[in-house]
């Protein structure tokens, strides 16, 4: 039972937010009211700095990555391993400390499923720099990798209780990101710049 204290650490975590605390720390607009009003990396970029960016994307990172080891550590079973990540995803999603206003869990999910197996954090990896690199947008590149994320996880998983967490993160992170979608079906979607 004790267990699912990973659960609510993982929530915890997840709702600390990298982008809204760092854009404070560099004297950035609050990345909530400019640009996209996304408290991600992507948006850090866009209204901030290379820096503050890459700072922003450590944090959402290991916020989804470090629940998720320590309960595997732990012996947690899988079930509690998967619903850790998922918690941190939430955090992210909504977080308790920000007035259940966040964003769309690229970053944190990223950690998430690198926590889970290695493999599949390096896969997701490969498919967003593939994507970003021939598309230079940042929702496409996420959503593709999003859309992949169930399969790599059946492939090097296995668990399909993991398998069936992992697609509604996926679902999830497609609904956090419906302006995108419709922006970018309009091509209007805006592109990295670096
Ligand atoms: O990581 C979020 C990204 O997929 C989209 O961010 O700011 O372009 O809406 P943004």
């Amino acid at each position: 039972m004790w267990q699912w204290a990973w659960v609510l650490l993982g929530y915890l975590l997840g709702s600390v937010s990298s982008a809204v605390i760092v854009c404070k720390l560099w004297g950035l607009p609050d990345p909530r009211t400019t640009g996209s009003h996304n408290p991600g990396a992507t948006n850090v970029l866009r209204v901030g700095n290379k820096q503050a960016a890459a700072v922003t994307l450590l944090g959402d990172v290991l916020k989804g990555l470090i629940p998720v080891l320590l309960a595997r550590w732990a012996g947690a079973d899988q079930s509690v391993v998967a619903a850790t990540g998922l918690a941190a995803f939430l955090g992210h999603l909504y977080p308790l400390f920000f007035g259940f206003q966040g964003g769309k869990g690229v970053a944190t999910a990223l950690g998430v499923l690198t926590g889970l197996h290695w493999g599949v954090g390096l896969l997701l990896a490969a498919t967003w720099l593939a994507v970003a690199r021939i598309s230079r947008i940042s929702s496409l590149s996420a959503l593709t990798a999003a859309a992949l994320s169930p399969f790599y996880v059946y492939w090097l998983v296995g668990d399909v209780r993991t398998v069936a967490v992992v697609a509604v993160m996926a679902g999830l992170l497609f609904w956090r990101h419906r302006e995108n979608i419709r922006r970018l079906l309009r091509g209007e979607e805006d592109k990295i710049r670096t």
